[in-house]
């Protein structure tokens, strides 16, 4: 009776805290880009993310005083490991330990780390893709032996350029050559029960077949049932995308594996049909729709993260238009209203 009674309080309490969870719709985060030479201090940054009810942040590398401004915040963090140091920490696990102790275990009594994300968009041609994977294995072990292997999930975040299909989205594939990456990194995340971190550029994807793809199809503002691909069908580019990956990872013994879009967004400037107006929608639309999954995996709330806090002035990577992601202007006022929740 007693136990009954424990075993259905703890049902209870767990239904309780997963409800609340959702309720919450917190899942919505923002990637802290810092090429800009007139951003805010990472201390005010974190207040401007507090203040906003941003409650998840992607970073691209462990900058202590980031990780400072973090302490006490209950902010969830993606965590980078940038490219530059995949061949220092695959190269031996003693240095892997101490990128964990020094980047990781250092803060973790009061900074809420999610992920590490082991490199970025890692090309089969870089001349260090060959350190990845051993980088995300000496990682994940260095994780597990600092006691955080139940707390820290280790992936790697993948661009759209690895598919060969995407369309329809049930075609979707991967490329066959970049298999030589995909396929370690597929059999790690299984096993690790990790998700893909992968960056989700609807824009891009419109901006370079504007003649075919409709802006409403990318805004989340056309009507249903837009795209056929029977049994299903799409009302927005950014599912389609999405489930065109989830194809492509069934057709390669991923299956199992969960999708966080870890960069998504919409520009201001500097290319097709970037303004404030088409960013606002983009970006308030992305935060309502992912609550409810995707098509191909329905009910399901797609973690994700909007690229970026600001507009970055110093990146010189042609094309202008990715200097203009920001939600926010260096003096952190917003360029037009996101609802955070
Ligand atoms: C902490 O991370 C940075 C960025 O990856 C790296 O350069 C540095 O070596 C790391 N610290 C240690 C002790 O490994």
């Amino acid at each position: 009776m007693y136990i009954r009674f424990l075993v259905s309080l703890t049902l209870l309490l767990g239904l309780f805290f997963v409800n609340s969870n959702t309720a919450a719709g917190q899942q919505v985060g923002v990637c802290y880009g810092r090429f800009g030479d007139n951003l805010p201090s990472p201390a005010e940054t974190i207040e401007l993310f507090k203040q906003k009810n941003i409650r998840r942040i992607r970073l691209y590398s462990p900058d202590h005083d980031v990780l400072a401004a973090l302490r006490g915040s209950d902010i969830e963090v993606m965590l980078g490991l940038p490219n530059r140091d995949l061949e220092q920490v695959a190269s031996s696990q003693s240095k892997a330990d101490m990128w964990v102790q020094n980047n990781v275990s250092n803060y973790v009594d009061d900074v809420k780390f999610r992920y590490v994300s082991v490199g970025n968009e890692v090309k089969i041609f870089d001349s260090y893709s060959q350190f990845l994977v051993p980088a995300m294995e000496n990682i994940d072990r260095a994780v597990s032996r600092a006691g955080l292997g139940d707390r820290i999930k280790v992936s790697t975040a993948v661009d759209m350029a690895v598919l060969g299909e995407s369309y329809p989205p049930s075609k979707g594939s991967f490329k066959g050559e970049v298999m030589v990456l995909m396929e370690p990194i597929i059999r790690f995340l299984v096993n690790k029960k990790s998700p893909l971190h992968l960056n989700l550029y609807t824009y891009f994807s419109y901006a370079g077949n504007s003649d075919t793809i409709g802006l409403d199809y990318a805004l989340f503002t056309a009507s249903p049932g837009t795209v056929s691909d029977p049994p299903r069908s799409y009302q927005n580019l950014f599912d389609a995308m999405l489930d065109a990956v989830h194809s492509a990872l069934e057709r390669s013994g991923g299956e199992s594996l969960e999708v966080v879009v870890s960069e998504t967004g919409w520009p201001t400037e500097g290319g097709t049909s970037t303004n404030l107006e088409n960013a606002r929608i983009y970006n308030n639309n992305l935060i309502n729709h992912v609550k409810n999954g995707t098509p191909k995996r329905p009910g399901k709330e797609i973690e994700t993260y909007i690229f970026a806090m600001y507009d970055e002035n110093v990146k010189q990577t042609p094309p202008d238009v990715e200097k203009f992601w920001g939600l926010f202007h260096p003096n952190k006022q917003p360029k037009y209203e996101v609802n955070f929740g």
